[in-house]
C-alpha cells in the first residue's frame, strides 16, 4: 500500500520537474524570486511570488527561506493550494545560529485595522518548520498599545496567524518580541505546534504567546513561552485542545478564555492542559469569563493536570467577574457555564497566601468541579487557604489548601 502510494506521489511529481526552480523538483527557494535578505529592504512580493508558485504547483512543494535576515511587510499567504499534497515553509536556520529571521517592518501604517503580520490562510497541509525566527519587532509599537487600559482600542498586529487551515504542523519555530499576539490560530481543524519558543519581556502589553478561537483538535506540546501575557490562551469556540509539555514564564500564566464578552461567541468543550511548569508567572492556570455576557454558552469538560508551578502569584483561579480594566459592568452576572473542570495532580509554591480562588457565576454557579492531589506551599511564612463563590468543589487525595466544600 506505501509502495503504490509513493510511486502515485512520483507520477503524479513527475511534471513538477523543470519548473524553473532551481534547488530541485518543488523547491521554491525565495532568494530565486528576488529576495535580498538584508534586513533592509522590503522582501514581501519575492515572498508572496514564491508562496504563489509553490502553491500552484502539485505533489509536495517547498518553500524555502536561507539563512539571513528578512524585512517584511504584512503578507498574506493563501490557499487554497488544489494539487499541492503538502507545503512547507522552510525558515532555515544554520544549527545553533539564529538566522532564518523574519523581522516585521516597524510602521504601524502599513497594517490594516485588524490585520497581522504574517498570515497563512485557507490551506491544507501546511508545515512550518526549519529553526527560524518571526521577529515582530515589537519594542517601538509597545507604547502605543492602550488595551490593557482601554476597552475601545486600536488593536496591534498579530505576529503569526492561521486562519482556517486544516492539518497544519509547526514545529521548531522561534517568535520573538511580537506587537501584539505572538501567534494565532483562527477556525483551524487538526493543528499541531511542537518545538516552538516564544520570547517577549514580562512588561510587553498582550504579547500572548498562543491564542486560539474557534479550533478544532489542536495539540500544542514541548514548548517554551514567556511573555508579558498569558503564554497560551484557549478563547471560545475550541473543543478538543491540548497543551502539554509548555515552560511558561515569565507571563500571566495558561488560561481558558476570556469568554463570554462577544455575541458570537460559541461554546468551549475537551481541554486538556497538562504536564507543564509555570515558573513565576501572575497566575497558573486561569479560566476567566466576563460578567454581564451577551450570549449563554458553556465550557465543559476541561482538565488541567500534572502541573508543576514555583512561585506563582494565584496558582488556580476560575474568575466569573474577570476585568482587565480599572472599571466592568458587573451588574449581571456571568452567563457562561462551566462544569466538569478537573485540576488533578498540581503542586508547587503560591506567592500569594490564596492558592485557590473560585469565583463563580452567581446566575450559572460552576458545577462538578473536582480537586485530586492538588498541593501547594507559600513561598513566604504562613499558611495558604482558598476562596470560594457560587461553587462546591469536590475533592479526593490530598489536598492543600483545602477547596471549599
Ligand atoms: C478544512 O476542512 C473543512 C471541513 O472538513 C472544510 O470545509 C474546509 O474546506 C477545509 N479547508 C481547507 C483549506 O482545506
Ligand atoms: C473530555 O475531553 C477529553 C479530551 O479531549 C476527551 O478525550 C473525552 O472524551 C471528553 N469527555 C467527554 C465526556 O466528552
Ligand atoms: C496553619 O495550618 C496548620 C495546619 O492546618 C494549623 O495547625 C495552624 O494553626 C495554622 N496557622 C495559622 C496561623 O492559621
Amino acid at each position: 500500500m506505501e509502495i503504490v502510494k509513493q510511486m502515485l506521489l512520483l507520477l503524479l511529481c513527475f511534471p513538477c520537474h523543470g519548473m524553473g526552480t532551481t534547488a530541485g523538483s518543488g523547491t521554491f527557494n525565495v532568494k530565486d524570486f528576488g529576495a535580498r535578505a538584508n534586513g533592509v529592504s522590503d522582501d514581501s512580493k519575492p515572498f508572496l511570488a514564491a508562496w504563489d508558485a509553490a502553491c500552484k504547483s502539485s505533489g509536495k512543494a517547498k518553500i524555502l527561506v536561507p539563512s539571513g535576515t528578512y524585512l517584511l511587510n504584512p503578507v498574506k499567504f493563501s490557499g487554497p493550494c488544489r494539487d499541492v499534497q503538502t507545503l512547507e515553509f522552510m525558515l532555515q536556520a544554520r544549527p545553533h545560529i539564529l538566522q532564518g529571521t523574519l523581522k516585521a517592518t516597524t510602521d504601524l501604517n502599513k497594517f490594516g485595522n485588524g490585520q497581522g503580520w504574517v498570515q497563512f490562510g485557507r490551506v491544507d497541509g501546511l508545515t512550518v518548520t526549519g529553526g527560524g525566527t518571526f521577529d515582530g519587532q515589537g519594542a517601538v509599537s509597545w507604547p502605543y498599545n492602550k488595551c490593557p487600559k482601554e476597552k475601545n482600542c486600536k488593536v496591534l498586529p498579530t505576529s503569526v496567524k492561521f486562519v482556517n487551515t486544516n492539518n497544519t504542523i509547526v514545529k521548531d519555530i522561534t517568535s520573538l518580541n511580537s506587537k501584539f499576539f505572538h501567534m494565532a490560530l483562527l477556525g483551524c481543524q487538526n493543528f499541531k505546534g511542537s518545538g516552538i519558543t516564544i520570547t517577549a519581556p514580562a512588561t510587553s502589553p498582550n504579547t500572548d504567546g498562543i491564542h486560539l478561537e474557534g479550533n478544532t483538535g489542536v495539540t500544542i506540546a514541548s514548548s517554551k513561552i514567556g511573555t508579558g501575557d498569558d503564554c497560551v490562551s484557549i478563547g471560545h469556540g475550541n473543543s478538543f485542545v491540548t497543551i502539554s509539555g509548555i515552560t511558561c514564564g515569565p507571563g500571566h500564566g495558561i488560561s481558558v478564555g476570556s469568554l463570554g464578552r462577544y455575541k458570537d461567541e460559541e461554546d468551549v468543550q475537551n481541554i486538556v492542559v497538562r504536564d507543564s511548569r509555570l515558573i513565576g508567572t501572575m497566575n497558573g492556570v486561569r479560566v476567566k469569563t466576563w460578567a454581564n455576557s451577551p450570549v449563554k454558552t458553556s465550557a465543559i469538560n476541561i482538565t488541567f493536570e500534572n502541573l508543576v508551578m514555583r512561585d506563582v502569584g494565584n496558582p488556580i483561579i476560575i474568575d466569573q467577574t474577570y476585568c482587565p480594566y480599572a472599571k466592568c459592568d458587573n451588574s449581571a452576572s456571568s452567563k457562561v457555564k462551566l462544569s466538569d473542570v478537573r485540576f488533578r495532580n498540581i503542586r508547587g509554591t503560591t506567592t500569594s497566601p490564596v492558592a485557590v480562588t473560585l469565583k463563580c457565576s452567581k446566575g450559572m454557579p460552576c458545577e462538578k468541579l473536582s480537586f485530586h492531589d492538588v498541593n501547594f506551599q507559600h513561598a513566604g511564612p504562613g499558611n495558604i487557604s482558598s476562596t470560594c463563590l457560587n461553587v462546591k468543589a469536590e475533592s479526593s487525595g490530598t489536598n492543600n489548601p483545602l477547596p471549599c466544600q
